[in-house]
């Protein structure tokens, strides 16, 4: 059968292109389950630094495919939320950036998608939403987690509970995506973006996203002294000693991912 997730490596970026442009997108077992690949490849690999996720078409995905939940029942609804949060762990918690390049619709489990993602860049002709609870459900691939952590309870909950539907610069107000800008510009933002942390030591990028990521989960205490133990695991590479040389020796950097 096809594949519905293309992707290329070029110069260390990663592109993972979702392409089933007959559904908008929409993320089914299969498809799932070759963005799990995708990512488990991306994260390791040595030639990939970095990773752009967009959608093919009118659509960054138009959500959880619908046709298919129509005829699940409830144990295999359950095992495809499983599976979606899967996915969506693994693209959190690895240590390379991923950033989701929101071309359109990025609805339901779209939009979850781009949450479990680093950076979310929006092109003018995003629309946004959860409109779940219209079908009768709610997001379950980590939407009610990741949205109120990001945007605060209160806005969530009118996203979530209203299933409204958003543009790119309501979402950038919102602070569901950082930059918005116009479609024939998003990719090389995103290439920018991702250029821009290349330039970075590779573990000390890894270990702040990690980092971050902790105090989303575990109480202030826990999250600082994860941080120290981060910070001094750092300290040891030798892209510490390169990254401090090259400052006092007022030159660029060059760091070895060690
Ligand atoms: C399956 C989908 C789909 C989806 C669109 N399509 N979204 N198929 N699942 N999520 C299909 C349509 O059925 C149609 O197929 C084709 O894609 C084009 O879509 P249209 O509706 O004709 O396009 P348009 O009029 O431009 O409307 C675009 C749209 C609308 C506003 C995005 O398609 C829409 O509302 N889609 C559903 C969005 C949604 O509710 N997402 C949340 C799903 S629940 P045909 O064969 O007719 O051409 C979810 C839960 C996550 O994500 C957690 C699960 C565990």
């Amino acid at each position: 059968m096809a594949r519905s997730v293309k992707f290329e490596n070029k110069e260390g970026i990663l592109y993972i292109t979702i392409d089933r442009q007959e559904a908008l997108n929409a993320l089914n077992v299969s498809v799932l389950e070759e963005l799990y690949e995708v990512f488990t490849m991306a994260e390791n690999s040595e030639e990939v630094k970095t990773v752009l996720l967009t959608g093919e078409g009118k659509a960054f995905v138009a959500g959880a495919d619908i046709q298919q939940m129509y005829e699940m029942s409830p144990k295999e609804g359950r095992d495809m939320a499983k599976l979606g949060h899967k996915v969506m762990n693994l693209i959190e918690n690895m240590e390379k950036p991923v950033i989701a390049l929101i071309n359109g619709f990025a609805l339901g489990g779209g939009l979850e998608l781009a949450l479990a993602c680093d950076f979310r860049i929006a092109s003018t002709k995003a629309k946004v939403g959860q409109p779940e609870v219209g079908l009768g459900i709610i997001p379950g691939f980590g939407g009610t987690q990741r949205l109120a952590k990001l945007i605060g309870k209160g806005k969530a909950k009118r996203l979530i509970m209203t299933g409204e539907i958003i543009d790119g610069l309501k979402a950038l107000e919102l602070g569901i995506v950082e930059e918005v800008t116009e479609p024939d510009t998003l990719m090389e933002k995103g290439v920018a973006l991702a250029e821009t942390i290349m330039k970075k030591a590779p573990l000390a990028v890894g270990a702040a996203k990690t980092a971050i990521n902790k105090s989303m989960d575990v109480d202030s205490k826990s999250g600082s002294d994860f941080e120290i133990e981060s910070f001094s695991s750092v300290f040891s590479t030798e892209d510490k000693m390169e990254g401090m040389s090259a400052f006092l020796e007022k030159r660029e950097a060059a760091f070895k991912n060690k």
